[in-house]
């Protein structure tokens, strides 16, 4: 069987009618990482559909929307070779028919934090579209990955807050042997930058195995591997308390999230890991 390209929202839900359905939301550019959530909906539902639409609404004026890697053609042949049966690629046209959506999804509080804080009205953009693809595919479960925490616990929130009657599935990040979370945007990084950008996943090591000595530790452990780079910039480093994704206080124990974002030359990359805050 070989995977089907739909472009329409009408032949999508037509072909869809009566079945159980896991989506994979994605902007294309597929790696290991996306094809990590893939295998995962194949085992969640009897059909998979993957998204692929670089959504406008969740760039900001000054970033990436014009030159993120657009690469269909091979997408859907990884996908097919993964025995997907239906992408979804629609364009801007078929998702903002009027121009952008009037109506947004907002992310509240957390949304304007981190990623949020860097790219103001990503996260409602993110969930505007992802709010709009659950309507169109209906699945049964929609997943994630961990990789872009922020995102997961948004869409996590977001689905309880407004009694969405999908499931969330979360996936592992995947990542290259030395440790860089795979993303669409490490193709832009050259080998010097690559090689600079392992600070981002080694300063998670630090943070992680200094967990028992508190937070300050762990602060000091990531930030001394970080500065440690010249071509790393630091955006922000933070650890969160899981449950409602803010900054846990000095006396927090238990599980935290540690998150990274920096620059690496012109790429900007995020990475995050679960740390046990004890001591
Ligand atoms: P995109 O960046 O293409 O990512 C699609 C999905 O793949 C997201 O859930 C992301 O967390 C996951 N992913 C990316 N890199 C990963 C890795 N190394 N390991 C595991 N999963 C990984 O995230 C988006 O697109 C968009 O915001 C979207 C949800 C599609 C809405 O437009």
């Amino acid at each position: 069987m070989s995977v089907t390209v739909v472009e329409t929202i009408a032949e999508l839900r037509a072909a869809l009618a009566g079945r159980t359905v896991a989506l994979v939301p994605t902007m294309g550019a597929l790696h290991a990482g996306h094809l990590a959530l893939v295998e995962r909906a194949g085992q969640l539902a009897e059909t998979v559909v993957v998204s692929i639409f670089v959504n406008p609404l969740q760039f900001g004026p000054n970033e990436d929307l014009d030159t993120y890697p657009r690469t269909l053609e091979t997408d859907v042949e990884k996908l097919d070779a993964a025995g997907v049966e239906f992408v979804f690629a629609p364009s801007v046209d078929v998702m903002y028919p009027h121009g952008p959506s009037e109506t947004r999804v907002t992310a509240g509080t957390v949304g304007t934090l981190f990623e949020g804080r860097s790219r103001p009205g990503h996260f409602d953009g993110m969930l505007t579209v992802v709010t709009k693809l659950l309507g169109i595919v209906r699945p049964a479960v929609v997943l994630f990955g961990q990789k872009d925490a922020q995102q997961v616990f948004l869409v996590q929130r977001m689905v309880a807050d407004l009694d969405v009657a999908t499931r969330v599935s979360v996936v592992e990040t995947v990542r290259e042997d030395d440790g860089l979370a795979l993303s669409s945007r490490n193709q832009f990084l050259d080998e010097r930058e690559k090689r600079a950008a392992l600070a981002l996943s080694t300063a998670l090591e630090a943070a992680e195995s200094s967990g028992d000595r508190g937070i300050d530790a762990v602060l000091a452990a990531a930030q001394s591997v970080l500065m440690g780079e010249s071509l790393v910039r630091l955006d922000y480093l933070s650890v969160v308390n899981p449950t409602t994704f803010l900054p846990v206080d000095d006396d927090y124990r238990g599980k935290a999230r540690v998150l990274i974002a920096a620059r690496v030359g012109e790429t900007r990359l995020i990475d995050n890991a679960l740390i046990h805050l004890g001591g």
